[in-house]
């Protein structure tokens, strides 16, 4: 695929590959993909390849025979007929991210994102995370043979994502201070060269997370869904999202657009006040707090994109508290089976809030995104859940403690 590097908010092409910001204005950087070169392309020219990533490899900016994989996307997108009818909508799909290889969406971007890496000769990759980035990015590094530094919030992260951070052979180091200070940190390590960042302001992980919404569009036989919601951290995904539908409407591929809506948690929704004020630009803020601690985030990086995804599809954005996300998460995996992380649930629990407020109808056809597996994050489950039965090993005891 042809493309330029420019800045999301003045337009400046960017030469150099290892700026992560505009050198003009200090903008946040974007891939500009030339659309003429896939004009001739039609869906089904895509539908003999495998669902995936690189199924889309013609909207993506790096040479796929290259890519480093490990066979990302391809995930279910599940038709929750049982739950629509509890949120009070015609129809709902949960595209379950968790099934990745790695448990989340962020294998996406890391796969594009580290074949760049590979393709500019790097030797060093790295990124602040609240947990999922860093797990994703070592698993990659390791497939791909790169080193791998990875800072982390001190006692923030989820259990299961460190895990896999340590266990991929990663450099894993915990900072005193949030997500914030840790992408702080590392961005100055990227600019003296440590590293090559790979964190979702670097514009090549983004491409690789538009694919989830060319997944959506193609399992849904392009049947446009009328509104996809998902939850907000740094704001990469949803622009990501935003990005491809954009690109499949300039080709002529979907007719309209869905309504994106973002999903931050009460405690860390310095978005949802500006857009509520409709504002282009937002105040952080200073002390994100929630259970969902893989959007513990107060100064979102690509939070100016998430306000343009937000006005130019007429979507909208909503705040969800600490309960209603744990509640939210534990309904999905009851009536549907499907297991997810709490900052997953937030767009499940977006969703019964805005339609019980009346501002999403009871006519639409909806795609909660949910971003991480249950599994990230055991010890909150534990917390969440009835607590353990315990028997003596008769048949007679267990029948006791059942109630059977
Ligand atoms: N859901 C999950 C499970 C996440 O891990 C993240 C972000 C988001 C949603 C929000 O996505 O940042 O693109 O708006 N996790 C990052 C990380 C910050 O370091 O793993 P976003």
């Amino acid at each position: 695929m042809n493309y330029k590097i420019r800045c999301f908010d003045c337009g400046t092409v960017v030469d150099d590959p290892f700026l992560d910001s505009c050198p003009s204005c200090g903008g946040v950087l974007t891939i500009e993909t030339d659309l003429d070169a896939v004009a001739s392309l039609r869906p089904r020219d895509l539908r003999s390849r495998p669902l995936g990533v690189w199924r889309y490899a013609p909207f993506l900016p790096v040479d796929e025979t290259r890519a480093v994989s490990l066979l990302e996307g391809g995930t279910p997108l599940y038709d929750c007929r049982d739950l629509a009818s509890k949120a009070g909508v015609r129809s709902l799909y949960v595209k379950h991210e968790g099934a990745n290889p790695t448990g989340s969406f962020k294998d996406r971007g890391m796969t594009v994102g580290v074949s760049r890496a590979v393709e500019l000769g790097c030797k060093t990759v790295g990124c602040a995370s609240t947990g999922n980035t860093s797990a994703s990015l070592a698993a990659y590094a390791a497939k791909a043979g790169l080193g791998c530094v990875v800072l982390l919030p001190s006692g923030k992260v989820a259990a299961g994502k460190l895990a896999q951070a340590m266990f991929y052979g990663a450099k894993v180091v915990t900072i005193d201070g949030n997500f914030d200070d840790a992408l702080r940190v590392v961005r100055q390590l990227s600019r003296d060269g440590t590293l090559y960042l790979l964190n979702s302001i670097n514009p090549f992980r983004p491409e690789g997370q538009k694919t989830v919404a060319f997944e959506i569009i193609d399992q849904l036989n392009f049947e446009v869904p009328d509104r996809i919601i998902l939850p907000v951290g740094n704001a990469g995904n949803i622009g990501a999202v935003h990005k491809a539908l954009v690109e499949w409407k300039t080709l002529g591929w979907i007719d309209r657009m869905p309504k994106i809506t973002g999903i931050q948690a009460a405690g860390a929704a310095p978005l949802v006040r500006a857009f509520r004020e409709g504002r282009e630009d937002f105040v952080p803020e200073p002390n994100p707090e929630t259970v969902a601690t893989a959007i513990r985030i107060g100064n979102p990086v690509s939070g100016r994109k998430a306000l343009r995804a937000l006005y130019d599809t007429g979507g909208i954005a909503t705040d969800v508290t600490d309960e209603e996300i744990l509640s939210a998460q534990r309904l999905l995996g009851r009536t549907e089976g499907v297991g997810v992380e709490p900052a997953s649930a937030a767009s499940i629990a977006g969703l019964l809030k805005l339609v019980n407020e009346g501002e999403i109808d009871r006519d639409e056809k909806v795609v909660c995104i949910c971003t991480g597996n249950v599994l990230k994050d055991p010890d909150t489950v534990i917390r969440n859940c009835e607590p353990l039965l315990n028997a003596e090993a008769t048949a007679e005891s267990v029948r006791k403690v059942i109630g059977a």
